[in-house]
């Protein structure tokens, strides 16, 4: 994780951010604290890394990269506004003793935010962020099969807004932001799929970070934490409505270190 020091809404990027809405910097401070301590609740272990003056995005460390056990394989950012960010990411796996792997300069892809381990694959989502292209390069340098999904509407960005593994069975799943045949995919490859609707999907429901049986979520509605609980799980909801401001949030402020591709 990478505190909120110099976070704000300074350009837009993607249709959440309107850069007169004033982002509350103590707030935004509180919230990623309270994030940070819930997931240390939940047997997580947090690093962090330091924040970059001019760098308001860099709070979202998923999309440093993909991790695949020593190996990181930084991200290509589609947008300049956060190409500076991928120096510090670099930097901070180096210096943590990972093997950088680097993608083709020609390709964009936004690392784990576009990009999660189901089963035996990756799948991963392309269009707005990550380039379908990318998939080949990211396959060989990860070491695991990769299977595109098609994102399909511009508010949910990267799969991470669309999709959150629960464990080898189970998903959140939000079909309707992706096209038919990514769907497909995903239909053929999640066994007990829990379907989000339009307002689950926009309340960034799917943006949630799962630690063993604790699920970490920005909101969660009766109906789905009660499927939750009947599973097992134990949830826990953490406001990150500042972050939400930059079209962000639990899953997006954070990136898994401990990732095992098989
Ligand atoms: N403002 C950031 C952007 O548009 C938000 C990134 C959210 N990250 C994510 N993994 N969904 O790039």
């Amino acid at each position: 994780m990478c505190p909120p020091e110099h976070f704000g809404v300074l350009y837009e990027i993607n249709p959440w951010m309107h850069q007169e809405v004033a982002v509350d910097v103590d707030r935004a401070r509180d919230q990623w604290e309270t994030l940070a301590s819930t997931l240390g609740d939940a047997g997580a272990e947090v690093e962090t890394m330091a924040p970059q003056p001019g760098l308001p995005d860099i709070v979202f460390t998923a999309n440093a990269g993909i991790v695949n056990r020593d190996c990181f394989v930084p991200s290509r950012f589609r947008h300049p506004q956060r190409q500076g960010e991928s120096p510090h990411y670099t930097a901070w796996f180096a210096e943590h003793g990972f093997r950088i792997a680097e993608l083709p300069g020609s390709v964009s892809h936004e690392g784990a935010g576009d990009a999660l381990p189901f089963r035996s694959v990756l799948l991963s989502g392309y269009r707005f962020r990550s380039d379908a292209a990318a998939h080949v390069a990211l396959s060989e340098l990860a070491g695991v099969p990769v299977r595109p999904v098609e994102l399909a509407d511009d508010r949910f960005y990267h799969l991470d807004l669309t999709f959150c593994p629960l464990d080898e069975r189970r998903a959140l799943v939000a079909p309707a932001a992706w096209d038919s045949y990514g769907r497909k995919v995903v239909e053929a490859l999640v066994p007990e799929p829990l379907p989000l609707d339009a307002d689950e999907t926009a309340a960034f429901v799917a943006n949630s970070v799962v630690v063993g049986t604790n699920i970490v979520m920005p909101a969660c509605p009766a109906r789905i934490g009660r499927q939750l609980e009947a599973w097992g799980f134990d949830v826990v909801v953490v406001d990150v409505s500042e972050f939400q401001k930059a079209g962000g949030a639990c899953r997006c402020l954070t990136l898994a270190l401990d990732v095992a591709l098989p």
